[in-house]
């Protein structure tokens, strides 16, 4: 019903221009072919291409405009295709352009004159805005996957840390004792919200776009809910025009992918100070790591250092989605073409760092004596023995003073808070008794004391493992 006389029932076209040859005088430039040609990146997603053209097929067939005969021999087609890609003995065609053409190309010269029916009501432009979704959507699930293996092994590393005592940081330097349980957790929080943010940006991106055609939409009777049905899409786009030219759920993706891959920097940055000989806080096994060609000694910490590479080019990946889009008119322009290598590329830098930090974090070995002996070094303790004398009446900026006269003492006696004597501290304020080095300077006796919801306190931390594991369940429900 498509035409009115048919071609004969010819083999695939040589060239692209056999696709659109009714118009063109001349073959397309060998150098424009391969210039213009997105086959060689877009083949990655031949799966949801085939997919989505079996549903088309399926629709067309349920509102008439093919035969269920021919909507058979087509997904018959399609399916050969696709076991033909998978053994690896499908011809990929630089002439053929893309992944769409390549396919139904191939789709008839296997079945002929109905190959060319498949088109029917479709346009490039909605079906690789399809494509891609149906693409993006697997890789989010996948990438959620991942984070949950991350996450579900920072909290196995914080159960076996509730009470593993380390400096906590400001400016890098030392500030006051935290647990290293509450560290992890601190880690945890933020793949949490990147967690929230993946499976917010799924939304967007699982409607369908497909039936908005080139543009505008098609003359055919399409039932396009139906398709998205099938495809399990959420909702169909509202607008043909904006459906084709939208790419906002790429930026998205890419947007939140960023955030993951700075995440996932900064405790890259933590991991390599932590496994300096400076610090030694934490141990990396050897199967993560490599050594120097010249230095012997070399155990180095690559796989974080590679990840902390890694984020700029995400980052990098984002900037390029926004930028491709800002200029272009509405609809589609072949400048979306660009919008795959970027979105591929966030993928598999999100899914590899992803991939090494979930093996990685299960794995590494605190120096619990190592790190105790950090929190015992740079006055962890000050604003305890501060916190000691508020409650003992004396005003908080009193007290800042008086530690801090206790402090420079400490440092031109290269002493520790705690090592100081009694009578030396009392120098400071009379109020000062035996009690502080129990109930302020010990290490235990500060992180016990930050015993409220987000405190670093070990009760606290535990009870934080717990609750985590409930949010984990509802977050991957
Ligand atoms: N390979 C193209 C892309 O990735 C498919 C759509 C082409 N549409 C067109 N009107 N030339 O965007």
């Amino acid at each position: 019903m498509t035409t009115s006389s048919n071609p004969p029932n010819s083999a695939a076209p040589d060239q692209t221009s056999g696709m659109w040859g009714g118009r063109f005088s001349e073959a397309t430039d060998a150098f424009v072919a391969e210039f213009t040609a997105s086959v060689q990146f877009d083949q990655r997603f031949y799966k949801q291409d085939i997919a989505g053209s079996i549903a088309h097929a399926t629709m067309l067939a349920k509102v008439g405009v093919l035969t269920e005969a021919e909507r058979d021999d087509i997904i018959e087609g399609l399916s050969t295709i696709r076991a033909e890609i998978e053994a690896g003995n499908f011809e990929w065609r630089i002439d053929l352009e893309d992944v769409h053409m390549n396919i139904e190309s191939r789709l008839t010269q296997r079945i002929g004159i109905t190959g060319k029916k498949l088109h029917t009501g479709r346009s490039r432009n909605d079906q690789v805005a399809t494509d891609i979704r149906l693409y993006l959507r697997d890789e989010i699930d996948d990438i959620l996957g991942l984070l949950e293996r991350l996450q579900k092994g920072l909290l196995g590393l914080a159960a076996k840390n509730v009470n593993t005592i380390m400096p906590g940081f400001t400016h890098l330097q030392t500030a006051q004792p935290v647990t290293f349980g509450h560290h992890l957790l601190a880690w945890f929080e933020m793949l949490v919200r990147d967690t929230e943010r993946l499976q917010d940006c799924r939304k967007r991106v699982n409607r369908m776009p497909l039936g908005s055609a080139a543009l505008a939409g098609t003359t055919y009777p399409i039932d396009r809910a139906y398709t998205a049905e099938l495809l399990g899409f959420e909702a169909v786009s509202e607008n043909s025009l904006d459906a084709v030219s939208d790419r906002d759920f790429a930026i998205e993706f890419n947007a939140a992918a960023a955030l993951i891959m700075m995440h996932l920097s900064r405790m890259s940055e933590e991991l390599i100070l932590w496994t300096s000989a400076q610090f030694k806080f934490v141990n990396i096994p050897d199967r993560f790591c490599t050594g120097s060609s010249i230095m012997p000694q070399k155990k180095n910490p690559d796989v974080p250092e590679l990840i902390r590479g890694k984020s700029g080019r995400v980052f990098g990946d984002l900037i390029s989605l926004l930028t491709l889009m800002k200029g272009q008119p509405l609809a589609y322009n072949k400048d979306n073409q660009e919008d795959k290598e970027p979105l591929f590329d966030a993928i598999d830098t999100v899914r590899g760092s992803l991939m090494a930090f979930a093996d990685m974090i299960p794995a590494l070995v605190p120096n619990i004596e190592i790190m105790r002996e950090a929190a015992l070094r740079g006055f962890s303790t000050a604003t305890d023995l501060a916190d000691y004398l508020v409650k003992k009446g004396v005003a908080f900026r009193d007290a800042h003073e008086i530690v801090g006269k206790a402090v420079a003492l400490g440092v031109a006696e290269e002493k520790d808070l705690s090592e100081l004597t009694l009578e030396q501290l009392q120098q400071f304020s009379d109020l000062i008794t035996a009690d502080v080095f129990d109930k302020a300077l010990t290490l235990e006796a500060s992180v016990n004391a930050r015993d409220h919801i987000g405190g670093t306190s070990p009760k606290q931390v535990e009870a934080a493992i717990t609750r985590a594991h409930t949010r984990l369940e509802q977050l991957y429900a």
